[in-house]
């Protein structure tokens, strides 16, 4: 009897913690403290992060998760780190049920600052949102914006890809600070 009541009591402590989700962080540079799983970017040589020193993006570090980021501007005609028209994509594979990602936003509009957004975002390969934004064109930038949020995908293993640009699409500037899942 005390051994089926305890077997009973297990059981719904085991459901109680299983029902409580939490958010995971995922930070831009750091290796996922749950699975050791690190954020892919590509091509790799378009990201500079916060250890660049000839960055024209130069937003307050302490602003940030961990104090770091990973940046990449699109241009589809000048040659930027040795690439041109070519979008570039940040991924992260998770096992989860909702995903959102924060990033850093130039308020500029000022050449080469320009903080205009186009981001496409693929879950699993298939578009499952945008964010396109023209930057308000004044100084400064806004820390922890959510450019997508998704809290409806079914339970399971994914890959969220952020693609910064589009071909023959606008100049566009991605500044990553992180990612949650749940
Ligand atoms: C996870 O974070 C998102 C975005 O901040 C929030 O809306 C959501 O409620 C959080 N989920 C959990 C389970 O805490
Ligand atoms: C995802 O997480 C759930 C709940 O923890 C687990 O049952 C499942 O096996 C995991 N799936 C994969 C592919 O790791």
């Amino acid at each position: 009897m005390f051994f089926c009541s305890f077997l009973f009591g297990l059981f719904f402590w085991f459901i109680g913690t299983r029902a409580v989700l939490q958010n995971i962080t995922v930070d831009d540079t750091k290796p996922n403290s749950v699975t050791g799983a690190y954020i892919s970017y590509a091509p790799a040589d378009a990201w500079d992060t916060n250890l660049c020193t000839n960055c024209f993006v130069n937003p307050e570090a302490r602003r940030f998760v961990d104090e770091t980021w990973h940046q990449s501007t699109f241009d589809a005609r000048e040659t930027i780190n040795g690439h041109v028209n070519t979008p570039l994509t940040a991924s992260v594979a998770f096992n989860g049920s909702a995903v959102h990602v924060f990033c850093t936003l130039s308020r500029s509009n000022a050449f080469p600052l320009v903080g205009d957004s186009d981001m496409t975002f693929y879950l699993d390969g298939a578009v499952v949102g945008t964010f396109v934004q023209q930057a308000v064109g004044s100084t400064g930038f806004d820390y922890t914006v959510p450019v997508y949020s998704n809290s409806n995908i079914p339970p399971g293993q994914h890959t969220l890809t952020v693609q910064n640009g589009h071909i023959d699409g606008a100049r566009s500037l991605m500044i990553l600070d992180y990612i949650t899942y749940s």
